[in-house]
């Protein structure tokens, strides 16, 4: 535990405000908490991994996390390597156009799949998984990740989840 005389060290980032109400509600509440726990701090993989803890406390989805575009090879090529992430363990490495995330990487766009076992090319980390969000990290108009969010339900996410997901990643500040 942090100790209350650290206070000025560890503002509030144990104190996690959960709600109930709409999913637009709960969103509303918790993206101001993710952007007081990232703000000020200029560390990646500490940002990264509180907003993959919040969001995976606040909707207790399958799998919350994140894949970065890094070079790979001696040739002038990229992949998506893991990121911080909360849930089972995943695959460590996605190539563009491949599954949702690499799909959402080539086509620089959310991808929302109802069901991930009638999307083509679909990378099955957990069984568990049946329907799955991808938000692509865009920064100078290039995509340097992806956000991946799974569900154990069918067509858990929908247009709330693109926009405030979309905004919390927008929130990030990558260097
Ligand atoms: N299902 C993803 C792979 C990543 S895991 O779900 C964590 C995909 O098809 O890209």
């Amino acid at each position: 535990m942090c100790s209350p005389f650290d206070s000025y060290l560890y503002p509030m980032a144990e104190d996690l405000q959960l709600v109930q109400g709409s999913k637009a509600e709960i969103y509303q509440s918790l993206i101001p908490q993710i952007k007081a726990l990232i703000d000020g701090e200029p560390d990646l993989v500490a940002n990264l991994a509180n907003v993959t803890a919040a969001l995976k406390e606040q909707f207790n989805w399958l799998w919350v996390g994140f894949y970065l575009v890094k070079p790979f090879g001696s040739a002038q090529e990229s992949e998506l390597v893991l990121g911080p992430f909360q849930g089972p363990v995943a695959c460590t490495r996605i190539k563009k156009g491949r599954g949702v995330c690499g799909s959402a990487w080539q086509d620089a766009k959310t991808l929302i799949v109802d069901d991930v076992e009638k999307f083509p090319g679909h990378i099955a980390c957990s069984s568990l998984s049946r329907s799955e969000i991808v938000v692509p990290i865009i920064r100078n108009e290039e995509v340097i990740g992806v956000l991946d969010v799974d569900s154990e339900a069918l067509a858990q996410f929908d247009e709330t989840d693109k926009k405030f997901l979309e905004e919390i990643i927008a929130s990030l500040e990558f260097s």
